[in-house]
């Protein structure tokens, strides 16, 4: 069954944890997609797991438009969430709802998802009302990294909490169909929860959000650069790609791989007219 942002709604209102893992090229989205997962997200950390940065700053909307068409033509059910870049929806509301334009247009998405509070506000309303969905971001929001002065857990005292709380319902009167809560306590993540009508999906959040979002390369040990406090290893898909290339290339300089058994044959009499 296809997932939309109804999938969302029923999930907030009977209680069904909702699942949503990133993804940002085909053969992962259609792997992810089997899994059944109810979102794929193609995170602008796209800039950092595939593309190397140190930070997402550097993602530009092509980046973007290309690594979501890509996704989008791997997810069957999956709803397919776009994330705005930094700089395509801060600069004014036009260019947030052009921009987010695209990405449905161009990119596949069904919804998409930028970073921010009060700020942002007129920019969720305005592409709500061109009838695209969107979905927010709180706390560590990636983008904001040198206003943080680093990758630091949000909403740790009094006012930081009250702050991300008053914007978590300010986003969702702006009309956000979700909500991501990134890197905050567990116990504010709660009160937000409970407080908001529509689903919190968390990361770093504790256990008490609606759903749970998850960069992929994290969650199968893929990445090497860092790992984040808040990941859980799934699975070794890193050893496991190691041992097979590792053995990928003993086989080629042994020798034993290719035999005759993965080539194509052809008749002697056409090989004998050849010499
Ligand atoms: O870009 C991303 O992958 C994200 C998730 C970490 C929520 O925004």
């Amino acid at each position: 069954m296809k997932n939309s942002v109804s999938t969302f709604r029923e999930a907030k209102s009977n209680g069904t944890k909702l699942t949503m893992l990133t993804a940002y090229d085909y053969s992962m989205a259609k792997l992810i997609d089997n899994c059944g997962v109810n979102a794929i997200l193609v995170g602008d950390s796209l800039g950092m797991v595939s593309l190397g940065y140190k930070d997402t700053l550097s993602v530009t909307m092509e980046d973007m438009i290309h690594h979501t068409k890509a996704v989008a033509r791997g997810a069957e059910s999956s709803l397919v969430v776009a994330d705005m870049p930094f700089m395509s929806y801060q600069t004014s509301v036009y260019d947030a709802v052009k921009n987010a334009g695209r990405l449905i247009q161009e990119g596949g998405a069904a919804v998409v998802k930028l970073e921010g509070g009060a700020t942002v506000i007129e920019q969720i309303k305005a592409i709500v009302n061109a009838q695209i969905p969107v979905m927010g971001h709180l706390g560590l929001t990636p983008q904001s990294v040198n206003m943080f002065g680093g990758f630091k857990v949000q909403g740790k005292d009094e006012e930081a909490a009250k702050k991300l709380i008053e914007d978590a319902l300010k986003v969702e009167k702006a009309g956000a169909f979700a909500i991501v809560l990134e890197c905050i306590p567990y116990k504010l993540a709660e009160i937000i929860t409970e407080k908001l009508s529509i689903p919190t999906i968390g990361i770093g959040a504790g256990p008490h959000c609606d759903g749970q979002v998850l960069v992929y390369q994290d969650a199968l040990n893929m990445f090497s650069d860092f790992k984040p406090k808040f990941v859980k290893t799934f699975s070794n898909v890193g050893d496991v790609i190691n041992a097979g290339i590792k053995q990928y290339i003993d086989e080629v300089q042994n020798g034993s791989f290719p035999t005759y058994e993965y080539g194509f044959n052809i008749s002697d009499d056409i090989i004998d007219k050849l010499y």
